[in-house]
C-alpha cells in the first residue's frame, strides 16, 4: 500500500529551528522525525511512500536517499493541494499522513474499516480531554462524520475526537480537489464529503503532534529510553548531574552542570555550573524555547 506523507510546511511554530532543518528532519530522541513515521506506516504494510514536499525538501532527500519518493511542490498547495499533487497519478486506495504525528494507531485497522464501510475517505480520531485548540470531529454510530466544529468554547463540544492527521483516501476524492492553488484538505475537502462517504475512526493510543516548543519537548522524552538517551559522541562529564533528558551528538556537559527533562540539541554545551530544565538547547549553548 501507498502513503503519501505530507512533509511540506514551514513549520513556522517550531522557529527558529525549523529555518534550517524542516520539520520532518527535527530530531526525536536523536533520531529525524520522519524515521519514527516512516517505521510505523511500514510495520502496517506500506510499502511506498511518497513524501509531499516545499519547504527545504533537500535536507530530507539528502537522509532518505531512494528509500523514498519526493513530490515538490512548485509554490505552498496546503494540505488538500499537497495530496492532489503528490497523489494525481495513483488509481488505488492510499493513505495520507501528517509529517508532524507521531502515533501507535493500529493504521491496519483503520484501512480494514474504510473498506469495510466502502468509505471514500476516512479519518483516524484521537480523544482529547480540551478539544478547544482542535476542530472536533462529530460521528454516527456507524462512524459517518455529520459534522466538524472548530475550536469549540470549552465544555460546549458535543464530542471530544480531534482529526488525528491520518487518512485512508480512494483516488476519486482527488476530483474534488480544485488544481493550481492552495487548498486546504480540512476546511475545503471535508465538507465536501460529508454525508458523501466520509468516515472517521477512533482510537486511544499513543498520539502526539510535535509542532508546537512543549510537543517536541514533550515527544523527545516520550520517545528516549526509560531514564534518558545520551549520544556515544557526546561528553557527559562524571560530576555532571543529566536526568531524564536528549543528549544530541557532540553534545558536552560539563562538571557541576544540571540538566532534566530538557533536550540537548547536536554540538550544544552546557557548562559548569549551570542548570537546564524543561528546555530545548541549541548547539550555541543557549535554550532554544
Ligand atoms: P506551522 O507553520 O507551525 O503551523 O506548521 P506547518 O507548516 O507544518 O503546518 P501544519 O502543522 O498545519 O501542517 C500539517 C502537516 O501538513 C505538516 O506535516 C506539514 O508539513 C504539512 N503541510 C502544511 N502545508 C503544506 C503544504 O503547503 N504542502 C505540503 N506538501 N505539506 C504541507
Amino acid at each position: 500500500m501507498i502513503a503519501v506523507v505530507l512533509a511540506g510546511g514551514e513549520g513556522t511554530r517550531l522557529r527558529p529551528l525549523t529555518h534550517t532543518t524542516p520539520k520532518p528532519m527535527l530530531p526525536i530522541a536523536n533520531r529525524p522525525f520522519l524515521e519514527h513515521q516512516i517505521a510505523h506506516l511500514r510495520a502496517h504494510g506500506i510499502d511506498r511512500v511518497v513524501l509531499a514536499c516545499g519547504y527545504r525538501p533537500d535536507a530530507i532527500r539528502a537522509h532518505f536517499g531512494a528509500e523514498l519518493e519526493y513530490v515538490v511542490e512548485p509554490q505552498p498547495l496546503g494540505t488538500g493541494g499537497a495530496i492532489a499533487h503528490a497523489a494525481r497519478a495513483l488509481s488505488e486506495t492510499f493513505v495520507v499522513a501528517n509529517g508532524d504525528v507521531i502515533t501507535d494507531l493500529d493504521l491496519s485497522a483503520l484501512v480494514r474499516f474504510h473498506r469495510d464501510r466502502e468509505a471514500r475517505m476516512t479519518l483516524a480520531l484521537h480523544p482529547v480531554d480540551d478539544p478547544s485548540r482542535y476542530g472536533v470531529v462529530v460521528t454516527a454510530a456507524d462512524g459517518a462524520v455529520t459534522a466538524f466544529v472548530e475550536k469549540p468554547a470549552p465544555g460546549t463540544a458535543p464530542a471530544v475526537t480531534i482529526n488525528a492527521g491520518t487518512y485512508v483516501v480512494e483516488p476519486d476524492v482527488l476530483d474534488l480537489i480544485p488544481e493550481g492553488r492552495a487548498v486546504s484538505v480540512e476546511y475545503e475537502v471535508f465538507p465536501l464529503l460529508v454525508g458523501a462517504g466520509l468516515y472517521a475512526h477512533s482510537s486511544n493510543g499513543y498520539w502526539r503532534d510535535i509542532g508546537t516548543p512543549e510537543s517536541y519537548l514533550a515527544a523527545n522524552l516520550e520517545w528516549m529510553p526509560a531514564g534518558g538517551l545520551v549520544d556515544p559522541s557526546a561528553h557527559v562529564d562524571p560530576g555532571a548531574d543529566v536526568t531524564g533528558s536528549v543528549v544530541g551528538p557532540r553534545c558536552r556537559v560539563e562538571a557541576g552542570a544540571r540538566v532534566s527533562r530538557s533536550v540537548l540539541l547536536e554540538g550544544a554545551v552546557v557548562t559548569a555550573g549551570r542548570t537546564v530544565e524543561n528546555r530545548v538547547m541549541g548547539s550555541d549553548g543557549e535554550p532554544v524555547w
